[in-house]
């Protein structure tokens, strides 16, 4: 698994990530305690840690943060990056330190690797939001901070309302079926050097069955629809998809995304049949 930097402020990290997004209705039975397929869940996980992925992503919201505590125990913490997010009806102070601190005890970790808004919300001020994150970083809490779904006038409002420290990642949906923010939030990021993961990687399961398309690619490479879309996103500066990780084979699948590239002819080849946003 290749390594790439995390934007131009953060470390090396896996080019490739794992989600941990289930459903609506998981989410649901999570907080009456049952998980439904945990131990596959898990096994999955760590199938990607033991291939060499270090990027986790999860948040308060999706009911995982516990199967992630279990998918690293045995792990050296250090060797992960572990992406948690408040979810966006706690963005006061208050409300931000009491969710980091139970994603903290969730996860059973000291410090998260990177905290991001989940959504945006206009009723919070955004300087109070970016404050309690620098106190946060301040306390070793955690190692960096960034936002989830917003837009490019939001990504520099709140680059704006920082004092200390820059914003270290975005996370959006972005897919060679969704190339929207190739419009201005991915050539932003590109340039300020903030990390972009890319959510929704395989267009939420609607990417691989593009078999049409990707058939010359994958007959030429030898590699699998999710094989291709995952490596077209890695090899862009500074995108990590983060692919969701439930079942062991997919994730074994999804490793063989890093380590090759796309001959320039054959990036073309997907432009054409996966435009770009006009
Ligand atoms: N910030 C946000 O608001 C936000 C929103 C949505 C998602 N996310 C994050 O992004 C992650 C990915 O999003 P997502 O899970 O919704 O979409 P996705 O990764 O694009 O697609 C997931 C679907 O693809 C399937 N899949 C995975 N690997 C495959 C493979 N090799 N071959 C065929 N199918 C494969 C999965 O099936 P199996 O489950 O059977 O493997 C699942 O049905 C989430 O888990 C979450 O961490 C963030």
């Amino acid at each position: 698994m290749n390594k790439k930097k995390f934007g131009s402020r953060g470390p090396l990290v896996s080019e490739i990530g794992m989600g941990t997004y289930y459903d609506i209705g998981w989410i649901i039975l999570s907080r009456i305690g049952i998980l439904r397929g945990a131990e596959d869940k898990i096994k999955a996980l760590k199938a990607g840690i033991e291939g060499g992925i270090t990027l986790i992503d999860t948040a308060e919201i999706y009911g995982s943060e516990v199967l992630v505590r279990k998918a690293i125990e045995g792990y050296n913490r250090e060797d992960l990056f572990i992406v948690s997010k408040v979810w966006s009806n706690h963005l006061r102070r208050e409300a931000l330190i009491k969710s980091l601190n139970n994603s903290l005890k969730r996860l059973n970790t000291n410090y998260l690797d990177l905290y991001l808004i989940h959504w945006p919300n206009r009723r919070v001020p955004i300087n109070e939001t970016i404050s309690a994150m620098e106190e946060m970083v301040d306390q070793g809490k955690i190692r960096y901070f960034g936002v989830s779904n917003f837009s490019l006038n939001e990504l520099i409002e709140a680059r704006q309302a920082t004092k200390k420290y820059d914003i270290t990642a975005v996370q959006i949906n972005y897919s060679l079926l969704h190339r929207d923010p190739e419009k201005d939030i991915i050539p932003y990021c590109q340039k300020e050097g903030i990390a972009i993961m890319a959510y929704y990687p395989l267009g939420h399961g609607r990417l691989v069955k593009e078999i049409e398309k990707l058939k010359p690619i994958m007959e030429k490479y030898k590699k699998t629809p999710a094989q291709i879309v995952l490596n077209w996103l890695a090899s862009r500066d500074f995108v990590f998809p983060i692919p969701r990780a439930s079942r062991e084979v997919h994730v074994k699948e999804n490793l063989g995304a890093s380590g090759w590239k796309l001959a320039d002819e054959d990036l073309d080849y997907l432009d054409k049949v996966f435009p770009k946003p006009s």
